[in-house]
């Protein structure tokens, strides 16, 4: 009798860990089931508006969250859906996000917006953009710099539009004074580079 319950009692620990191990994205894979109708199945995005998600990290992912709860990001879909968040809801999409596979655009690039990616635009001070996001722009986690590879053209003009004009980013963030100095033809080559990049 003690043998057949310690098996049924091994085969249930089994089984619980089979299926814990099979799902370990099920919680946050919930709560992101309201996201996937603008950012796509996993987050690997829909509509080139709404930005992809898929490999971004986890740091950038959540202050981002945290700037819409607080509405110091404006953007009104985003702060209506934030402020329904907890911080463990903030955790879990984050790091759920962060795991999933980036997807790039296809298409044929661009060698202008490949030399401002890496070298800047020295006659107007601006900066590499490689030096913060990474020579392959998958970002820096630790730093919460932001994964820009892959990531559509419309919405990364939009965002570096954005920084020029202060609608977006507090005023201590670098790309503000940096989105400034660059005309719109220079945030779409290096738009289209990254999109594309291999
Ligand atoms: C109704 C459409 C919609 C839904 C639903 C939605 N979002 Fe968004 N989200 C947006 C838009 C639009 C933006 C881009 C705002 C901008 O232009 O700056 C955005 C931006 C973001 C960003 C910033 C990304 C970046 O690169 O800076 C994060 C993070 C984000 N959303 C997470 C989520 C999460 C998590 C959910 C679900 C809980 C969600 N969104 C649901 C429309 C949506
Ligand atoms: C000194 C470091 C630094 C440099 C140089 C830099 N960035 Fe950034 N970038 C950041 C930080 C930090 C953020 C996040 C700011 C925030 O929280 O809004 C960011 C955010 C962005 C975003 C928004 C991403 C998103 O998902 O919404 C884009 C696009 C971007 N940078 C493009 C560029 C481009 C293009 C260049 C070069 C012309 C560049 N950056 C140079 C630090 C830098």
């Amino acid at each position: 009798m003690k043998t057949i319950l310690t098996l049924i009692g091994a085969l249930g620990l089994l089984g619980w860990s089979l299926t814990a191990g099979a799902q370990p994205d099920a919680p946050a894979r919930q709560k992101a089931a309201v996201c996937a109708g603008c950012h796509g199945e996993d987050g690997r995005g829909a509509n080139p508006l709404f930005p992809k998600l898929a490999g971004q990290n986890a740091k950038y992912l959540g202050r981002q969250l945290r700037f819409f709860k607080e509405q110091t990001r404006d953007v009104p879909a985003m702060n209506a859906i934030a402020g329904t968040l907890s911080d463990e809801d903030i955790r879990l999409l984050s790091e759920y996000y962060a795991r999933q596979k980036p997807r790039l655009e296809e298409g044929e690039g661009s060698p202008e917006g490949k030399r401002i990616y890496r070298a800047g635009i020295a006659a107007k001070k601006v900066p590499a953009c490689m030096a913060c996001h990474g020579p392959d722009a998958e970002g820096n986690g630790l730093a919460g710099f932001p994964l820009l590879k892959g990531q559509y053209v419309a919405y990364t003009v939009k965002a570096l539009s954005d920084y020029a004009s202060g609608v977006r980013g507090e005023a201590k963030t670098p790309m503000r004074d940096i989105a400034a100095r660059m005309s719109e033809e220079e945030m779409k080559a290096v738009a289209t580079y990254l999109a594309t990049m291999k």
